[in-house]
């Protein structure tokens, strides 16, 4: 069970970087124009849904799972020393949890403004800080200690 989490948690992030870039770019181009359009709309879902998917896998990993977090909460102090487990259990969660808050904060204060430049405003701004969010907690091969591959066959 703890592969086939990891495998999932590990291709959605690519599903989840590829609807948000798009959303950002399609959001961007459109950003003068009064009319919500469709496109708009099923990108900002998609990548709506493709970061709570990503969440909750990561819970299951999280609580259950992960060989990584065991570990680490096994002794915590130890942990906090080690670069790789306080990434796993704080960091890689924190930064994850920051981007749920502004993308869900971003959505909720935008469909509650009803002039729809500023909305989609709103949206560009917390949306593009959520996939900064995003960007910043990935394990990237380049990030020494906590790297991890970029696509698991
Ligand atoms: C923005 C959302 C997130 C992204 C983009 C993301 C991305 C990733 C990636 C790329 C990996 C490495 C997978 C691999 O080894 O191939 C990973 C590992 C992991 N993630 Fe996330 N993650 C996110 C959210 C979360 C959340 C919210 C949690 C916990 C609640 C979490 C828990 C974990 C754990 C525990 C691992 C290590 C699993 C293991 O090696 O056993 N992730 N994550």
């Amino acid at each position: 069970m703890h592969q086939i989490l990891l495998y999932l948690h590990s291709w959605n992030r690519w599903l989840l970087l590829f609807l948000g870039f798009l959303f950002l770019v399609v959001s961007f181009y459109y950003k003068n124009n009064t009319v919500q359009k469709r496109s708009e709309n099923i990108l900002r879902l998609g990548y709506l849904i493709a970061l709570d998917v990503q969440f909750l896998l990561g819970l299951l990993l999280y609580a259950i799972y992960s060989p990584e977090v065991k570990t680490a909460f096994a002794d915590l102090t130890f942990a906090m020393k080690s670069g790789v487990l306080r990434f796993f259990a704080l960091e890689h969660f924190f930064m994850a949890v920051l981007a749920m808050l502004f993308l869900h904060t971003g959505n909720y204060l935008s469909a509650k403004e009803e002039n729809p430049i500023k909305a989609r405003s709103l949206r560009l701004i917390f949306f593009s800080v959520a996939y900064l969010w995003v960007i910043l907690t990935i394990p990237w091969p380049f990030r020494e200690e906590i790297a991890r591959p970029l696509w698991r066959f």
